[in-house]
């Protein structure tokens, strides 16, 4: 018992919890997962898993995600992604739903399947179901030589590394990188993405991983704010564009582990419903970076304000508009709003942390959850 504790400690690297170590772990699994993929300065763009499907990506009609909890939300970041750079239909779907729906597949569709574990049950049998309709499977996996990883046509690993907290953090994060050169070699052979607007992409994606360095000595400002919200009850996340995909995954982090009831909605969707719920007891969660849909943003937190709730914002550094409405503000780097995600989740997967360190639960192993589901 003493020894495996003792290996446990060393395993954690000095870390509390693996989770902790995980978080702190991105900007090199990032930079892992795009390590000889990508060097903006020679042009080199190319992916060895891919290069055989390449004409099949360009000439697909639709694009199908399948995947589950963490995973399908670096999926609807694909969605945005593979739409604006590659101009191709993509619909994203949960496993679960997409193997029982009868759903409509053909030999023209080209079916994404992401799953850290690769061993995930429900979204292995959806790969199943579309083989079998004649589909191309590609598969995005962590785990190397895992089932889904086999069981596809062709793929790309995600260079995390192994990831042990259940709550799924570097992960994600590799995932987004991985589907964002993807997009960006995709977009590149369909002649859909400017050749200038991709090379500014790369040089930024090179950029992210001292980025999100930077997010990461937000550290002991997010366990303050960590404090003073650890008892609510309810919590609301909201983003919109890139950003919608974060907010729905910042919710997840915090219910996850902390067992916090949380929502992440589309920040426009709020006022259909979840606004109901806002008064001075609800800390709200937004993500309010600066991009095409800031000035959107900007009032949907004045209607959180106008109803007493307390706003926590995620913000790009220098803002001046909204730190004079929140209660909060949480200021990240610059970047292109298409690699938003990589940042801006940081913070949330921070908040998250401390809130249920702070609430005394088991963070790496949370109650009820299994890192790796192969039951449905
Ligand atoms: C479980 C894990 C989640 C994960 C999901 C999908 O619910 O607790 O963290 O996102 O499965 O797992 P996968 O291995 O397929 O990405």
């Amino acid at each position: 018992q003493t020894l495996e504790m003792a290996l446990e400690s060393i395993e954690k690297g000095g870390y509390e919890h693996f989770m902790l170590k995980e978080i702190f772990e991105q900007p090199r699994s990032i930079l892992d997962s795009m390590r000889g993929r990508m060097i903006a300065d020679s042009d080199h763009l190319m992916m060895s898993g891919i290069r055989e499907y390449e004409n099949k990506f360009a000439k697909a009609k639709r694009i199908i995600i399948v995947a589950c909890g963490t995973s399908w939300h670096a999926g609807l970041v694909a969605e945005y992604l593979i739409e604006d750079f590659a101009r191709i239909p993509v619909e994203v779907e949960y496993a679960s739903e997409f193997r029982y729906r009868n759903p409509i597949i053909t030999e023209k569709d080209i079916v994404i399947a992401i799953s850290q574990s690769g061993e995930t049950a429900d979204t292995l049998a959806a790969i199943e179901l579309a083989k079998s309709k004649g589909a191309t499977i590609f598969g995005i996996c962590n785990v190397v030589g895992s089932s889904i990883a086999r069981a596809t046509d062709a793929g790309a690993y995600t260079h995390a590394g192994p990831e042990i907290g259940v709550a799924s953090t570097k992960a994600f994060t590799a995932q987004v990188t991985v589907l964002t050169l993807i997009a960006m070699i995709i977009g590149k052979k369909r002649g859909t993405l400017e050749e200038t607007k991709l090379r500014q992409l790369m040089v930024e994606l090179e950029t992210i991983p001292a980025k999100v360095e930077q997010c990461l000595q937000l550290d002991d400002q997010i366990k303050t704010i960590a404090a003073k919200y650890k008892d609510a009850t309810n919590f609301i996340y909201l983003g919109r564009g890139y950003n919608y995909p974060v907010a729905l995954e910042g919710a997840l982090k915090l219910k996850e582990i902390s067992y916090i009831h949380a929502e992440g909605y589309p920040a426009a969707e709020m006022k259909h419903g979840p606004i109901a719920l806002i008064d001075e007891q609800m800390p709200v969660v937004v993500i309010a970076t600066k991009d095409s849909s800031y000035e959107k943003v900007v009032s949907n937190v004045q209607e959180v304000r106008a109803r007493k709730g307390k706003v926590i914002a995620v913000v790009t550094e220098g803002d001046t508009t909204i730190p004079s409405m929140a209660d909060y503000v949480i200021e990240i780097p610059e970047t292109s709003e298409h690699l938003m995600p990589l940042l801006s989740v940081i913070p949330l997967q921070l908040l998250s942390y401390h809130i249920a360190v702070m609430r005394g639960c088991n963070v790496d192993q949370p109650r009820n959850l299994a890192k790796s589901v192969t039951v449905e």
